[in-house]
């Protein structure tokens, strides 16, 4: 049975305020925790059983995933202190591994061909084989040189404009041999990516298999918000995609959109939630389950999470509220902003330009002004 050890330990500290009291793997995307896509992904392609590598808030993931999911055995190893990825990885599988494994990230999206890289690593008889993915800007990340024939030559981590040779980057997934796990010595932190993956390149076991599948990193607000719309837009072929249909929205039987309430596809409105006259919601938009849009609000581009209320012409524009929060009437959130779970914002205040209100904060009406 292929086993999969998936990472979900770490803290998620460039999307806080929303990991304050969530881990990055259960934020949830449209409808889901992100960690839902992974499984969704893996299942497709004939993984067994996953082991989750948790560290940071790990009991949210199993009270949510169980003992199995998607038809897959789930199993939980937590750490007590971060191991980093390599130590993570070690630790999930030590014990449950006899075979070649996956080891991968579990905050990305992606849709890649598994057995196609598990034939290649095969053919090439590598140690440990890289998901490389082609980007349009390879400056902004840290690149994979290969060979002709997919041999891994080296990493350039932060390339210069003229050092660019190449526009594959690592995409989280690998194909593993056992014998990796002898390069971790056992409970010390180890980065698989600067720290073991290195070492497999001297040796020349190290290869990448580039494909052309959708992925996309979930780390930052921006790609947050970017996941939403590309499983909005089917831009990521996921199952949510396709209940949203043809039209490319989903509203609950159990939501109430007010006649005079504008929605715009693509769109999805939550459970329970309540959208009132005059409001405006969509395009690129998803309401929480429970949340509440007062009369004349304006949404596009945005992510409203579960039970939020937003006062009357309140507009969100490329921008994320968690869940719990409450805005007042006629406040502007734009521009990367967000609002942490629970925090409190009174009328007419306006959040721009990557600004974060922490989980629970309380900004007064008209702090931040206009
Ligand atoms: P940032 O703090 O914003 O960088 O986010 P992160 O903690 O998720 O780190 P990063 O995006 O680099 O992590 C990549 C993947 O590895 C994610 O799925 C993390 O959950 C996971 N991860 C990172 N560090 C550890 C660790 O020490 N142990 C385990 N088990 N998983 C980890």
């Amino acid at each position: 049975m292929l086993t999969a050890v998936i990472l979900v330990g770490g803290e998620g500290t460039r999307l806080r305020p929303l990991t304050t009291r969530t881990p990055k793997p259960m934020l949830p995307l449209v409808d889901r925790p992100l960690l839902a896509y992974t499984f969704e992904h893996l299942a497709k392609h004939g993984v067994g059983r996953a082991v989750l590598s948790c560290g940071y808030l790990p009991t949210q993931i199993e009270a949510h995933f169980g003992a199995s999911h998607e038809g897959m055995e789930v199993e939980y190893r937590v750490e007590e202190s971060p191991l980093g990825t390599a130590g993570g990885i070690r630790y999930g599988a030590e014990g449950r591994i006899d075979g070649t494994f996956l080891g991968m990230n579990g905050d990305s999206l992606r849709m890649s061909d598994i057995g196609g890289l598990i034939a290649f690593h095969r053919a090439k008889q590598a140690l440990a084989t890289l998901l490389l993915t082609p980007v349009d800007d390879p400056s902004r990340f840290g690149l994979v040189r290969t060979a002709a024939d997919g041999l891994v030559t080296g990493f350039l981590e932060k390339p210069r404009p003229e050092e660019i040779d190449t526009n594959l980057i690592n995409a989280g997934l690998y194909v593993l041999e056992p014998e990796v796990l002898d390069l971790v010595p056992p409970g010390k932190p180890l980065s698989i990516e600067r720290d073991v993956f290195p070492r497999l390149v001297e040796q020349g076991r190290l290869y990448g298999l580039a494909q052309p599948g959708y992925w996309l990193d979930v780390g930052t607000p921006e790609s947050y918000l970017q996941a939403h719309r590309d499983v909005l837009d089917r831009t990521a072929d996921t199952a949510v995609g396709e209940l949203l249909g043809d039209d490319f929205l989903s509203i609950d039987p159990t939501a109430t959109v007010a006649p005079g309430a504008h929605i715009v596809p693509p769109a999805f409105i939550g459970p329970g939630a309540v959208i009132e006259a005059g409001a405006r919601v969509g395009s690129r938009t998803v309401i929480g389950a429970g949340a509440h849009v007062g009369a004349d609000c304006v949404l596009e581009d945005a992510v409203i999470g579960a039970r939020v209320r937003l006062g009357r012409g309140t507009h969100v524009h490329g921008a994320l509220v968690g869940e719990d929060a409450t805005l007042g009437e006629g406040c502007s959130v734009r521009a990367l902003a967000v609002v942490g779970p629970g925090a409190r914002i009174g009328d007419a205040n306006m959040l721009d330009a990557g600004l974060k209100i922490g989980a629970g904060a309380e900004i007064a009406a008209r702090t931040l002004a206009f």
